[in-house]
């Protein structure tokens, strides 16, 4: 596996690649590596030829009071993980190389509405970030295919919607949370925990479980948010938000919506843990059955 830092030089090797007319797939992270970007690049490489991934912490995507300086970085391990699992080229730039002028200066992406609320109403500024990034890393690796976790279930719309407002001819797919086997998702964050945050944190997962079942047998939204709050409090939690969405835009969801979205953010000592579970009121009877 290469490792690259330029552009210019990422441009060299992926051009080649295409030029021999092979699909390159990306996977952007911001590194600190587990299994659930491992599934991210054993997917990617279902769907090309070629496998690139990044690792960069974008400042554009924290908040001021927000854990920049202290996000893992974690660079050799990652490194060795990734060859591991199949990556052809790890693209690693600098913070001057992705922002030269800095990141203030940068000419931005804008994704309104869908970037205002849940997360993006506690992390201002957070899906601008995202959003330029992923808008710079795209035209930087010019991938066919560049691949995004479920977990992040708003970031993922985020994307697919600059990838069809702005037309990029990116095909952008969705990965299944990848969970530890208690439920919890894993999350660069989780190493936040102490031992005893750790055996609370799979709370979360469960609280959503219940809400899905709730929503399932008929309950009215408003009463399922009210009680996945309370849940969570109670637990020792400090819910952030708890609420249920439409998939396709992260409308409210009204009594009539049928493919539903429960997401939820919430604290736990240093750590900002999300996660979220799909509700499909449609589905049928057998599957309601076996969620009792
Ligand atoms: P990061 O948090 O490193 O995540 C990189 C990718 O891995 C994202 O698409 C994320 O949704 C996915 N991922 C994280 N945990 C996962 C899990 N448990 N199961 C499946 N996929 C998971 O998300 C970012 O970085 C950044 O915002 C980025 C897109 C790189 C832009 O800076």
């Amino acid at each position: 596996m290469k490792t690259i830092d330029t552009p210019e030089d990422l441009r060299l090797q992926v051009g080649a690649w295409r030029a021999a007319g092979e699909r390159v797939a990306f996977v952007p992270t911001m590194g600190n590596l587990h299994a659930g970007h491992l599934t991210l690049i054993a997917e990617a490489r279902t769907r090309a030829r070629r496998v690139v991934a990044s690792i960069f912490v974008n400042p554009m995507q924290f908040g001021p009071a927000e854990d920049l300086d202290a996000y893992p970085r974690t660079l050799a391990r990652d490194r060795e993980l990734l060859e591991a699992a199949g990556c052809d080229l790890l693209f690693v730039p600098g913070v001057s190389t992705v922002y030269p002028r800095g990141s203030e200066a940068q000419t931005r992406v804008e994704v309104p509405g869908l970037s205002d609320v849940l997360c993006g109403e506690s992390r201002p500024g957070h899906f601008r970030g995202v959003a330029t990034v992923v808008c710079k890393l795209f035209n930087m690796v010019q991938p066919d295919v560049a691949l995004f976790g479920e977990k992040d279930f708003q970031q993922l719309l985020v994307i697919r919607r600059m990838v069809e407002d702005l037309a990029m001819p990116v095909e952008i797919v969705g990965v299944p949370t990848v969970r530890e086997s208690d439920g919890l998702a894993m999350s660069s964050r989780n190493g936040y925990l102490s031992a005893a945050q750790r055996t609370l944190a799979p709370t979360l997962r469960r609280v959503l479980t219940t809400a899905r079942r709730a929503l399932l047998e008929g309950a009215a939204v408003a009463s399922v948010e009210r009680e996945a709050d309370a849940a969570l409090r109670e637990a020792g939690l400090a819910p952030d938000y708890v609420q249920v969405r439409t998939a396709d835009d992260l409308r409210p969801a009204t009594e009539a919506d049928r493919d539903l979205v429960i997401l939820a953010a919430a604290y736990l000592g240093r750590a900002r843990l999300i996660d979220n579970l799909r509700v499909q009121l449609d589905t049928n009877a057998a599957l309601q059955q076996t969620l009792r």
